[in-house]
């Protein structure tokens, strides 16, 4: 199976938002990329196979609400979606690959995500909170993670991570 990774194009949106709607079985995170998409510092990237938009997956800066952020760049990693019938075959790993280079390269120190911590740790995130960072959500113990994307890029920084006033409660 060829695929390949690219950036979002213009045309992308309505393969995108469906994308996400399938693979989540719900709106919510294909409304949330349409509300994401173009603010600063973001980054969209899709899977393709057969000229077919199969994956996607969405970078968003966020920010530290009581701590000292000091000129870094974080952004936090999600939502990521392939479809169904795609899924198991190493597509989410590499967006997740692919995405933390493109992030590297656009001068991130880190990234940080919610989710299955067992999935994540492949990647080398660990526990949020051995960086001294916390979620403004209530979370699970251990799906809160970060990955220094240079080793001691965090060194320094605690505090409450916000993502986008876009995510909502994050429900
Ligand atoms: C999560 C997701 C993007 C992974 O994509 P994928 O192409 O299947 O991922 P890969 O094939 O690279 O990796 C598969 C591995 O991820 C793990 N995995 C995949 N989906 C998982 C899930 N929902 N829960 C736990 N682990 C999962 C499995 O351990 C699997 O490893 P295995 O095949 O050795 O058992 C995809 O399953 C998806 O779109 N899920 C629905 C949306 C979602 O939950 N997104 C993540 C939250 S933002």
């Amino acid at each position: 199976m060829g695929i390949m990774i690219r950036a979002e194009q213009a045309e992308d949106r309505e393969a995108i938002h469906r994308v996400n709607g399938i693979a989540f079985g719900r709106e919510h995170e294909a409304d949330l990329v349409d509300r994401l998409r173009g603010l600063p510092d973001t980054l969209s990237l899709v899977a393709v196979v057969a000229e077919a938009i199969v994956g996607h997956i969405f970078f968003s800066p966020v920010t530290l609400e009581d701590g000292n952020i000091e000129g870094r760049l974080i952004l936090g990693l999600g939502p990521v979606a392939v479809l169904p019938e795609y899924q198991r075959q190493g597509m989410g790993t590499q967006l997740i690959r692919q995405g933390l280079e493109q992030c590297r390269r656009r001068g991130s120190q880190a990234v940080v995500v919610l989710g299955n911590p067992q999935f994540y740790a492949r990647f080398g995130f660990v526990p949020a909170g051995e960086k001294q960072l916390r979620c403004e959500y209530r979370v699970p113990e251990g799906a809160f993670r970060v990955l220094e994307l240079e080793p001691g890029a965090l060194a320094g920084c605690r505090g409450l991570v916000r993502y986008r006033p876009e995510f909502g409660d994050g429900g």
